[in-house]
């Protein structure tokens, strides 16, 4: 820290004794406090302002007059590099570097319209954070994006830069929400989260125990985030329990990562190359003794155990029943009573078509995985009952249920049609 402190000095010294540098910043301010004055106030408040971190040090000094703004130097990673290597070393290590790549990876995301893949509207607008190429920053940029490079900036946004932002839980909402990964919902209306809103409004006192989301994924600033179990909840190797291991089994089929003869495939090759699942035992249990470690600055070490235990069980009953529906709706197609949607790779329900599932039948199995599993096992590990319970497992019963009906109506249609056609 002294270290970089001394550094920046320097930087700072340096970047004052050249008179052209300096006089390239004042224009910069000169131009832009009327152009953009909140981006000039922003930076003005910040600490890279403190320490001579200019607009220069980030976008360079080609662009200097109104029309050669496309001269302007883009800011990615690579430049904060420069600076801090190591949080960028980290960052690159962890989850939220591979979004760009993953989102991009899935099957679905060539059906979603154009502007919102690629308008940094839809799923680009949250996976923006993911690290990109050189190239693909160049497709943003002729798509006529003024933004989307920064990735850093998802946390401390531009121009503060700050690092008390980036610490509150706020900082995560725009992207952890919603109907696949309501983490802020459920963590807000936790206890952890309600003692630290009573901690900020001065109900609790300051140094009240209260995790952030930060507390639990980003300890002492890590910023390689990861997790055990990932986004979809599934890991190598299989489960001992035999008729768990069946249920992934089938859930692994759903997400297209094996043939519907358990064949591994092309897919398997994609969600590894993402780390979208942990396939090895030691994979999974250096995420586990890093978080139990993080619970245990607050709650002894076998309240912790048990609780995340729990949050694994939760995950081995939901199996369960989403296997179970995932079951019903492949007989179909065996049965032949539902037709192969021509965009499925296989006779098989393709749980990663979201949205784009055919018929309704298809698109309640689709929720039921994607909006209510995650809800069971989201809420159970972020201490949200409710979610859990009512906002997860009971929807996920019903799914159940009603996908049983419609499959069981579908049948006796099937039934009676054949009739019709043999009279
Ligand atoms: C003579 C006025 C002027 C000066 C001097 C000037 N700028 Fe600009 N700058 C502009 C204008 C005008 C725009 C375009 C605003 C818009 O798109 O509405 C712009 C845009 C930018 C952009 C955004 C580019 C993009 O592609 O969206 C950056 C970054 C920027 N300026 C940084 C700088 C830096 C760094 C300096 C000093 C080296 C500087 N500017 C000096 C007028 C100026
Ligand atoms: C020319 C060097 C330089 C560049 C480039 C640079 N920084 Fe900094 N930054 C510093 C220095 C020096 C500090 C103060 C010491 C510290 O906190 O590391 C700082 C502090 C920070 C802080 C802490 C602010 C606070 O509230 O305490 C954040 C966050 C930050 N920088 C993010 C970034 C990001 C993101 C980028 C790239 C978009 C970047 N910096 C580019 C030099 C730089
Ligand atoms: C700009 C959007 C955005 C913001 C802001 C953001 N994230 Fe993420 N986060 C994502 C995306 C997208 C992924 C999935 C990455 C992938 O595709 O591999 C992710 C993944 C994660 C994961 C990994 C889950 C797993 O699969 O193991 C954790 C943990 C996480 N984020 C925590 C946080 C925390 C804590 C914050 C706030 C300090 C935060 N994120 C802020 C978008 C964001
Ligand atoms: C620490 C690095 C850093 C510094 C210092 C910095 N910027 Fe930026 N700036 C960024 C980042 C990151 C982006 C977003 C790039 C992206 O996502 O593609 C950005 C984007 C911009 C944009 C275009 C986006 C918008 O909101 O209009 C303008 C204009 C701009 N900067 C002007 C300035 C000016 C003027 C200064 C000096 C007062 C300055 N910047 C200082 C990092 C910096
Ligand atoms: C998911 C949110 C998130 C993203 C994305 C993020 N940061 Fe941070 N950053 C944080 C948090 C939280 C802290 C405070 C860490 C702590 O408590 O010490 C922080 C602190 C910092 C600091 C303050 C000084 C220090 O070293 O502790 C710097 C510098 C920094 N980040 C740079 C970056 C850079 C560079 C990137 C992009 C590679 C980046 N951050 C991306 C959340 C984020
Ligand atoms: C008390 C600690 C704690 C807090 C606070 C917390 N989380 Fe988590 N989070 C966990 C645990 C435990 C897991 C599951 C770890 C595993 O897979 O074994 C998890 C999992 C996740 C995942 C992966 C998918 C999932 O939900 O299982 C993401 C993403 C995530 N958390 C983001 C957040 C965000 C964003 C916040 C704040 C709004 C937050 N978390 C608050 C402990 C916490
Ligand atoms: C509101 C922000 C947001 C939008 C919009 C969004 N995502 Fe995500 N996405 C996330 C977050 C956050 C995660 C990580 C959640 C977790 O781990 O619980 C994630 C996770 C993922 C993952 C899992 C990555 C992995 O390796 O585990 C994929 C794939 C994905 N999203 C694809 C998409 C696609 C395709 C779209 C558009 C159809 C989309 N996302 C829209 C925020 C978003
Ligand atoms: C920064 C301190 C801190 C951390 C870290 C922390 N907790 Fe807590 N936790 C608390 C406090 C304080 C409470 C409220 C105590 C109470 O309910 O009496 C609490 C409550 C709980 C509760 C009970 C919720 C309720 O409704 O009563 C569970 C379960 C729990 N924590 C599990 C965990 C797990 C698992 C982890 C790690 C993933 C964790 N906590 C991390 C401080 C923390």
């Amino acid at each position: 820290m002294f270290l970089r402190l001394f550094f920046a000095a320097l930087i700072a010294l340096a970047m004052s004794l050249p008179h052209t540098a300096n006089a390239q910043e004042e224009k910069c301010l000169g131009c832009h406090k009327g152009i953009s004055p909140m981006i000039v106030s922003d930076w003005q408040h910040s600490v890279h302002s403190e320490v001579g971190t200019t607009c220069v040090s980030c976008h360079g000094s080609e662009h200097t007059t109104a029309k050669d703004t496309d001269k302007a130097g883009l800011v990615t990673p690579e430049t904060c590099r420069t600076c801090h290597p190591d949080r960028v070393e980290e960052f690159s290590r962890g989850k939220h570097a591979f979004a760009w790549d993953s989102y991009r990876a899935m099957p679905t995301t060539h059906w979603q319209p154009m502007i919102l893949r690629e308008g940094l509207q839809g799923c680009s607008g949250c996976h923006k954070i993911g690290l990109k190429s050189e190239e693909e920053i160049q497709a943003l940029r002729d798509q006529g994006s003024n933004y989307g490079a920064g990735s850093c900036d998802s946390c401390h946004t531009r121009h503060l830069f700050s690092k008390k932002e980036a610490q509150s839980p706020q900082a995560c909402r725009t992207c952890h929400m919603g109907l696949d990964h309501p983490q802020w919902e459920m963590y807000e209306s936790s206890k952890h989260g309600v003692r630290h809103q009573l901690k900020v409004t001065g109900a609790l006192p300051e140094n009240a125990a209260a995790p952030t989301c930060q507390a639990c994924h980003m300890n002492e600033g890590d910023h390689a985030v990861m997790t055990g179990w990932g986004f979809l909840g599934v890991r190598l190797p299989m489960p001992d329990d035999e008729e768990w291991a069946a249920d992934r089994t089938t859930l692994f089929k759903g997400f297209g990562v094996l043939s519907p003869e358990g064949e591994p495939t092309e897919r398997l090759e994609v969600l590894k190359e993402v780390q979208a699942l942990r396939v090895t035992e030691e994979a999974f249990q250096e995420q586990r003794e890093k978080m139990v470690a993080t619970c245990g600055q607050c709650h002894s070490e076998s309240y912790a155990r048990n609780e995340l235990a729990r949050g694994d069980e939760m995950i081995r009953i939901s199996d369960a029943l989403l296997a179970e529906s995932i079951r019903e709706v492949a007989s179909l197609y065996k049965d032949g009573i539902l037709e192969k949607p021509e965009s499925y790779a296989y006779a098989y329900p393709d749980l990663l078509s979201f949205h784009d599932a055919p018929t309704e039948i298809e698109t309640q199995l689709w929720l039921m995985f994607l909006k209510h599993r995650m809800r069971t096992f989201q809420g159970s590990f972020h201490m949200n009952p409710d979610y859990a319970l009512w906002y997860g497992w009971s929807e996920m019963v019903r799914d159940r249920n009603a996908i049983a009906e419609r499959a069981e109506e579908l049948r006796r249609r099937a039934r009676v049609m054949g009739a019709i056609e043999t009279e």
